[in-house]
């Protein structure tokens, strides 16, 4: 029988949740999706739903529900994901956390587990200004933590290093705070419906992988 479980990362911004969904996702043999990948896409490609997500982006502010909840129904609803995925940046707010409660029902998948990634502001900071990511397969490095063996170019497959437009230290601290208003709220949520586990996001990545692997059971 095929098991169609699902994992959401969540945690502030830099906590990791990019980086722990890219280990995750293949130990469990399914896809990995990212809302913020998707929106940067729509961006770069000039979609209409990036015309409208542009803006906030760069403000490092949450793009209207109805446009996240649309953007994520199309991805869990591929093929692909029959067997389950991990979706991290998704959900943000109360209302997205509800309508994919509906979606997840009606699609007939099961929500295992909410891995809660926690980390202080001070450590996002340095996290985030000294992130590093691959344009062509979206390889995450950090120039302190998880430097490239060459400057500027991924080690995977080779491709451009950039920097994210909203990691500027303004920016992140705009994210920050729109993490503590209109995201946080969801720890309560998933927590009285027996789905979340707090993950300690500070220590290395090996680490805070042992612990979410250790979370999912496996
Ligand atoms: P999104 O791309 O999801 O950004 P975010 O939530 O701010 O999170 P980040 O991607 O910045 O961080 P992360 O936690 O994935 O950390 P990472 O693993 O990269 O969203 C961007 C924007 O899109 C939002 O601001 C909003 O506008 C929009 N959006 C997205 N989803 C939305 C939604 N549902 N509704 C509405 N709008 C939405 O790691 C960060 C750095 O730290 C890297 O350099 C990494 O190498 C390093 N690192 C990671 N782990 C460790 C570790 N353990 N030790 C040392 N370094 C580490």
């Amino acid at each position: 029988m095929r098991s169609a479980d699902v994992y959401v990362l969540a945690g502030p911004p830099g906590s990791g949740k990019g980086t722990q969904a890219k280990l995750l996702a293949p130990k469990l043999k399914v896809p990995h999706i990212s809302l913020g990948d998707l929106l940067r896409e729509a961006v770069r490609s000039g979609t209409k739903v990036g015309e409208i997500a542009k803006g906030y982006l760069d403000a490092g502010k949450l793009v209207p529900d109805e446009v996240a909840i649309d953007v994520a129904e199309e991805a869990v609803t591929k093929e692909a994901c029959g067997d389950g995925f991990v979706i991290d940046g998704f959900p943000r707010t109360l209302e997205q956390a509800v309508l994919f409660d509906k979606l997840l029902k009606k699609l007939k998948f099961n929500l295992k587990k909410v891995l809660y990634i926690d980390i202080p502001l001070e450590e996002i900071l340095k996290r985030l200004t000294g992130r590093r990511s691959c344009r062509a397969c979206g390889a995450i490095y950090n120039l302190a933590f998880n430097p490239p063996k060459v400057e500027g170019k991924c080690d995977v497959c080779g491709g451009e290093l950039y920097q994210r437009r909203d990691d500027t230290e303004d920016v992140i601290k705009v994210r920050y705070e729109v993490y503590k208003e209109q995201t946080s709220p969801l720890i309560d949520y998933y927590a009285e419906a027996g789905k979340l586990a707090h993950i300690n996001g500070s220590k290395g990545v090996a680490e805070v992988f042992k612990e979410v692997s250790k979370a999912v059971n496996f």
